[in-house]
């Protein structure tokens, strides 16, 4: 016996893609990714990949990643055992923006963005290094969600956080 189609699949943003209408809770993510999501994938200013329900093609959620420099000095204590370089930049991957769509509430796509964004970051990372990921959480139902993903706040910034790459790689082992 097969096992079951998944509903979703997740993909890079492109032309075949209609964008018009997505709507989440929050109106700047439906606008930024109504009207600029396409440039800015276009201008490789961000990464632009989406969560596609199969049945319907309607884009259930989606999420940017882009290359990002963090000061080693905003580094939350929780990373010290890693022994980074405590001045200077560093390299990371940023999740600039993502949203799920209103009308796919409750079906776990916040929580499939994120592993894929993990999954791709890491990727990325492997080609060019970063040691962490960092989000900007634009509200504080926002931060919430984030810190249930595991993201560590930066000291002294409110809407920053971080993941460092080794717990996004131990995060895609799954339990051991
Ligand atoms: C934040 C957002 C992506 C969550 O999407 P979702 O589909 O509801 O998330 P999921 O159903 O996958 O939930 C995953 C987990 O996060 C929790 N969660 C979801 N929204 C949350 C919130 N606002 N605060 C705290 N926890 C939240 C869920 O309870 C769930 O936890 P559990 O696994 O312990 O049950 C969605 O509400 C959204 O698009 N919001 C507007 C844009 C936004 O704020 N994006 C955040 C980046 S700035």
């Amino acid at each position: 016996m097969s096992a079951a189609a998944p509903p979703f699949r997740l993909e890079p943003l492109g032309a075949g893609h209609d964008r018009s209408a997505f709507e989440c809770e929050s109106e700047r993510q439906t606008a930024y990714f109504r009207t600029v999501a396409g440039q800015h994938n276009d201008k490789s200013i961000s990464a632009v990949y989406v969560a596609v329900e199969i049945a319907s093609e309607r884009i259930a959620g989606f999420y940017t990643l882009s290359m990002f420099l963090i000061d080693a000095g905003d580094l939350p204590p929780e990373l010290k055992p890693l022994r980074l370089p405590k001045s200077g930049y560093l390299p990371a991957v940023l999740i600039g923006r993502l949203a799920r769509d209103s009308r796919f509430a409750g079906q776990g796509i916040g929580e499939l963005l994120v592993v894929d964004a993990l999954f791709q970051a890491e990727q990325a990372a492997r080609h060019a290094a970063a040691v962490a990921v960092v989000v900007d959480a634009e509200s504080d139902a926002a931060r919430r969600f984030w810190l249930g993903q595991e993201f560590l706040p930066l000291p002294g910034m409110k809407d920053r956080l971080i993941l460092p790459m080794q717990a996004v790689r131990k995060r895609l082992r799954g339990p051991a």
